[in-house]
């Protein structure tokens, strides 16, 4: 709900972690690819960095300097009487828990935390549940819930346009956890709930406790969706295949395009149906970042619903957490 900004004045933001995400990956970058917090609440326009928190002194003093910041702190403790609007939880997820107890604790309006939310299911359950009791709105960075073109797709889904789902495959690297999450919680957003059914493979390209999983879960409607591992070590990959009765939707290139290819006549055999060529185009995913904020504005002065949320990110924590004990199971069978 609003709080005590203005629409005329700029909300003041905390920065906790001043890493990659939090700026880095922008550091270097003026172009219109929106990568970071730093550069989506720069460019928005209707924020102001207030104070930034990181140990690694060189790190905040460098991101203090690149985006403007008005000040710097090795830990949150020194910003713990102060009040901000948003505060940005970009630290290590190891650290996300009991961060996100401290700003509950503070006077600050809203938290966008990066995902994964934490890095234990019963921490996360308990941190939603006790965000939810306070009134305190929690966004978690799935960023592609922000993407216009995610919005329009499972718009389309929900209406009926593509019918029925037949079959999905999410082709996934670096962690069930990390990036697997950011499948699940795309799969939920266009396909609704999934209900986790088995892992078949384990593949260590990431951190010992996130390994990528494979393995296939059930929508409400008993359609699979299938997940395959890359491996990080070699390439990077994240694509999401839906194979519906009209048609067929394929994000790829880590969701910057989507490809549609609609049921047609065989123009070679009589008789047949068959996926028409169809063709890429880009989907807002290189500006989604802006989006977020954009969201988190409108949702701070005048109570839009964010888009992506302690309880959506929770339901995709669930599920992977669902999956590793799944794995654990596996290994010790
Ligand atoms: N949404 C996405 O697509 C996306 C992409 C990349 C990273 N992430 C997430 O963002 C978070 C950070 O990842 P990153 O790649 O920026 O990592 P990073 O290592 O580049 O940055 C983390 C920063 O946090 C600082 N830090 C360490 N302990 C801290 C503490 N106790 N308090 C404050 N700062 C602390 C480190 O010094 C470092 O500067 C992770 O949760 C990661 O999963 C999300």
């Amino acid at each position: 709900m609003p709080m005590s900004s203005t629409a005329t004045s700029k909300l003041s933001v905390l920065i906790v972690g001043c890493g990659q995400i939090a700026g880095g990956y922008d550091a270097d970058h003026d172009d219109a690819l929106v990568r970071t917090h730093a550069k989506a609440l720069t460019r928005h326009g209707g924020f102001r960095l207030a104070a930034c928190v990181d140990p690694d002194a060189e790190r905040r003093g460098g991101f203090r300097r690149r985006w403007g910041v008005a000040e710097d702190f090795a830990g949150l403790d020194a910003v713990a009487e102060r009040r901000f609007d948003l505060a940005c939880l970009c630290s290590p997820p190891e650290f996300h828990a009991a961060q996100l107890d401290t700003l509950l604790a503070m006077d600050v309006g809203m938290v966008f935390c990066e995902k994964p939310l934490t890095a234990a299911i019963a921490e996360s359950r308990r941190l939603v549940a006790a965000y939810a009791a306070k009134g305190r709105p929690l966004a978690v960075n799935y960023l592609r819930r922000w993407d216009p073109a995610v919005a329009e797709l499972a718009a389309e889904i929900a209406a009926g346009h593509w019918g029925g789902l037949l079959s999905a495959e999410g082709l996934y690297t670096k962690g069930i956890f990390a990036n697997g999450s950011h499948l699940i919680d795309l799969a939920h957003c266009l396909l609704g709930p999934l209900a986790p059914r088995g892992v078949t493979r384990v593949v260590a390209d990431y951190l010992p406790h996130d390994p990528t999983l494979e393995g296939w879960l059930h929508t409400a409607t008993g359609a699979p969706l299938y997940l395959r591992a890359g491996d990080c070590r070699r390439f990077t990959v994240f694509e999401l295949d839906l194979l519906f009765e009209a048609g067929r939707v394929s994000f790829t290139e880590s969701g910057f395009t989507i490809r549609r290819r609609r049921v047609v006549p065989d123009a070679r055999f009589d008789g047949y149906r068959v996926l028409e060529a169809g063709e890429s185009r880009p989907t807002g995913l290189g500006t989604a970042m802006l989006d977020a904020v954009g969201n988190l504005h409108r949702h701070h002065l005048a109570g839009e619903p964010l888009a992506s949320t302690g309880v959506t990110a929770l339901a995709a924590h669930d599920i992977c957490a669902a999956l590793m004990g799944m794995a654990d199971d596996r290994r010790t069978q």
